[in-house]
């Protein structure tokens, strides 16, 4: 850590104090952000530590639906995004209205939505779900048919892994899009022993190649656990900072260098920083969404 980040990084630490505030970073955060995190986390973790701090003021590294998701679990806290243009595009590539009409035409199907979605989205939906607990969500449910929105390559994955009916709605990560079956190949050529770890949200032909499918924080404890020396990592680069820091002997390999979510990478320590002195951006949902958005998450970290 250079000179400035680390005079920041006390100013931080003292004002996160004074505010009685935790900091929640995602695992794709700068390393230097998730450094100074409280928790560092996948969605779920991250949803279940919002659900359960103490803290007064809540600054979510990460992008808008996870500090929505804070906002739906806490409605009495302080929520806090450091950069408000840290979006999602893959959460943006649904509206409720556009969902409400898709209801419209399936009727009866029951609608799943990945975590990655608005709050009003969520608000039109049954249940929520994160890439660690997708196929446990959709195994639990009693439906003929399910509507999942919006990532259709998870959704994908998810099928391939359940008998249920599933219409999937054609939005997708564009960062895990630069993922290709051909990084994939030529990283095993140069690591032949080496394990092959992928997020759902990647294309089929990746997932084909795969060892493991996992959600980052499912990454990070088969890091931990497994025998292997060298792991090809098919995510967002922002993992292999924690798992290197984690397992110092072992190597992080990223299936491609390509694989980086600008959005991310909006959140700094300065912004952080200014975000705690200011008390803003703040996110917070309208009450009426709310409350029904919240039912889709409770149902969601119900079943865990
Ligand atoms: P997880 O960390 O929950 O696996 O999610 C990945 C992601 O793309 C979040 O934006
Ligand atoms: Fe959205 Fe993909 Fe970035 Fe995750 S990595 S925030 S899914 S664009």
């Amino acid at each position: 850590m250079d000179n400035r980040d680390a005079e920041i990084t006390e100013k931080i630490l003292g004002l996160k104090h004074k505010r009685k505030a935790v900091i929640l970073a995602h695992n794709y955060q700068r390393g230097e952000v998730q450094d100074i995190a409280d928790y560092v986390g996948d969605s779920l973790g991250l949803s279940q530590s919002a659900a359960r701090t103490e803290a007064e003021v809540i600054v979510f590294c990460g992008v808008r639906f996870m500090a929505e998701t804070a906002s739906i679990l806490c409605p009495d806290k302080t929520v806090l995004l450091p950069d408000p243009h840290a979006g999602c595009p893959m959460a943006n590539m649904i509206t409720a209205k556009e969902l409400i009409k898709k209801k419209e035409e399936l009727s009866g199907a029951t609608v799943v939505c990945y975590i990655n979605s608005s709050a009003e989205v969520k608000a039109e939906s049954h249940i929520c779900c994160t890439s660690a607990n997708a196929v446990k969500v959709i195994e639990s449910l009693d439906a003929k048919e399910i509507l999942f929105v919006p990532d259709q390559y998870l959704g994908h994955y998810i099928s391939t892994q359940t008998d249920k009916k599933m219409t999937l709605w054609p939005g997708f990560c564009p960062t895990h899009l630069k993922i290709r079956a051909e990084d994939i190949s030529i990283r095993k050529l140069e690591y032949p022993q080496a394990k092959v770890l992928v997020h759902p949200e990647c294309i089929p032909e990746v997932i084909a190649l795969a060892d493991e499918v996992l959600s980052t924080g499912g990454m990070c404890r088969f890091a931990r656990q497994t025998e292997a020396k060298e792991i090809i990592v098919g995510t967002e680069m922002g993992l292999i900072h924690r798992l290197s820091k984690e397992n110092p002997g072992k190597e992080f390999i990223p299936a491609s260098e390509r694989a980086a979510c600008p959005n991310m990478k909006l959140i700094t320590l300065e912004k952080i920083l200014w975000s705690l002195e200011d008390l803003a951006p703040q996110v917070a949902v309208p009450e009426g969404t709310r409350l029904r958005a919240k039912a889709a998450v409770d149902k969601m970290l119900e079943i865990g």
